[in-house]
């Protein structure tokens, strides 16, 4: 190793020329500025920390949202697929403290406003349409999948990153999930496309 670093700076050799001096310092300060892989992912971590936050709050919230739309839909049927996805909910819930327990970071909620935006959108839906009605359950049916559908993407998004950070554990409990909101997904297009649909366009 000696050998070939004298070899390679034999010609300017010896008595450090000032610009010989230099290069070994662009060479320096150049990897020092670069962020180390270790950085990285303490920033990668705290963004992945960030989601879960957010996300948390999502969930929460939505233990509060899904009883107003359970009680406001009109058939049984969509009543009980929001009391199904409640008790999924709880159990989300309980992955996402051992999210922050992989982490080795205290659960904490962080206002989501897009969730936030999503439940008043749905209370707003609720407000605007007649109760009883199959037309109740054809929007109570948009909103929830609106709300599914964010869900989708950020446990998707938090899955890769768990993925990059090379957490597999962490990963495979964010997949859990995400396979858990895309089924509630399908389950609300079936339910739309079964009957509510057809019965809300003869109102
Ligand atoms: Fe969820
Ligand atoms: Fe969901």
């Amino acid at each position: 190793m000696e050998k070939t670093k004298s070899k390679s700076s034999n010609s300017t050799n010896g008595k450090a020329s000032s610009s010989n001096k230099n290069n070994g310092n662009v060479g320096i300060s150049k990897s020092a500025k670069r962020v180390s892989p270790s950085d990285q992912s303490t920033l990668m971590e705290e963004f992945f920390v960030d989601s879960l936050k957010d996300i948390y709050w999502a969930e929460k919230h939505l233990l509060k949202a899904l009883p107003r739309l359970e009680k406001a839909a009109t058939t049984q049927e969509l009543k009980d697929s929001f009391v199904q996805h409640l008790e999924v909910t709880r159990g989300q819930i309980t992955r996402l403290e051992q999210a922050f327990e992989i982490m080795g970071k205290k659960a904490q909620a962080k206002k989501c406003d897009a969730m936030d935006g999503l439940t008043k959108e749905a209370e707003g839906i609720i407000e605007d349409t007649e109760a009883g009605s199959m037309t109740r359950d054809v929007a109570l049916i948009m909103a929830a999948q609106k709300v599914e559908h964010y869900e989708i993407a950020s446990y998707g998004g938090l899955k890769q990153l768990a993925k990059t950070l090379g957490k597999t554990d962490l990963s495979d409990l964010m997949d859990q999930t995400l396979q858990e909101e895309k089924m509630a997904d399908e389950m609300l297009t079936s339910i739309a496309e079964n009957k509510i649909n057809l019965e809300a366009a003869s109102e």
